[in-house]
């Protein structure tokens, strides 16, 4: 944990943690979408990526989701903190190269970026409970951090299962959950469309916490892009208790 404390130099700064049910559902696409959203509402928002493991280029597919945007060359290191060869776990990753994850240098990436930015979207690597070393999860990071956590479930049969398992997982350690967004990698087949109608319903019955809603599958980015933007303004202009929670991060940054 810790260092000095932190004052974002923006009144109305907002982070997020994205985190999924499993590695492939969806974070990298919901990231996009969000950097696009928030952006088109004027705001100077980034993503960042701490671990980036295998030949995958998640930034880049974000940055081809969202409007276009200036980012400083000093800004655009800092978005990946971590970058390994073998697609696996960052622990495998690492180790494959003999390097380690310093969650020191972590933190220090997100607080830059967020000293110049109003909105920091960070993804995370596969599910919950990823470890960067022998002892350690990512999540962990996010904790210290104080990030609202967004959860990515893919909405699928066996869905409930690691969606809950995900929800405990983060609550025992001490993140808070903005939301769950259930997403739809693949056209559904006519006899699962009971299960993924039902999914967000009981998970949300059984958890208690906000179910953003679902993005439906469709291979149109357009249509992507306005499917998510309605759950986003639906997901900002809640008040209270709800998910604005999340969403707008406590000011002081641990
Ligand atoms: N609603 C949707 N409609 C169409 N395609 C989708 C939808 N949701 C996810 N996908 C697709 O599912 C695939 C996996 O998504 P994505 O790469 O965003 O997962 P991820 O969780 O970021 O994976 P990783 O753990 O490797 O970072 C991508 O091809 C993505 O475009
Ligand atoms: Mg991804």
């Amino acid at each position: 944990m810790s260092g000095q404390r932190f004052e974002p130099k923006e009144e109305n700064f907002c982070a997020l943690f994205i985190v999924g049910t499993d590695t492939g559902v969806g974070k990298t696409l919901v990231c996009g979408l969000l950097l696009d959203f928030f952006r088109r509402q004027g705001r100077r928002a980034i993503t960042q990526k701490w671990v980036q493991t295998g030949a995958a280029d998640d930034l880049a597919e974000h940055d081809t989701r969202a409007l276009p945007a200036v980012v400083p060359p000093a800004a655009q290191e800092r978005r990946v903190c971590y970058r390994f060869a073998l697609p696996a776990s960052p622990h495998l990753a690492a180790a494959a190269e003999r390097r380690k994850i310093s969650a020191i240098k972590i933190r220090r990436n997100f607080r830059e970026l967020a000293a110049d930015y109003e909105t920091v979207i960070v993804e995370g690597s596969g599910g919950v409970l990823v470890p960067y070393n022998r002892t350690r999860y990512l999540i962990e990071i996010a904790a210290s951090l104080h990030l609202p956590v967004l959860l990515v479930a893919e909405n699928r049969v066996g869905a409930i299962n690691h969606t809950l398992l995900s929800v405990e997982a983060l609550r025992r350690r001490g993140l808070s959950l903005a939301g769950i967004l259930f997403t739809q990698c693949h056209p559904p087949q006519h006899d699962e469309e009971a299960a993924l109608a039902n999914n967000p319903v009981i998970v949300r019955a059984l958890s208690g916490e906000p179910v953003l809603g679902v993005l439906e599958y469709s291979a149109d980015r357009e249509v992507l892009r306005a499917r998510s933007a309605a759950i986003f303004t639906r997901f900002c202009s809640r008040k209270g208790a709800g998910a604005l929670r999340g969403i707008k991060c406590e000011r002081r940054i641990v």
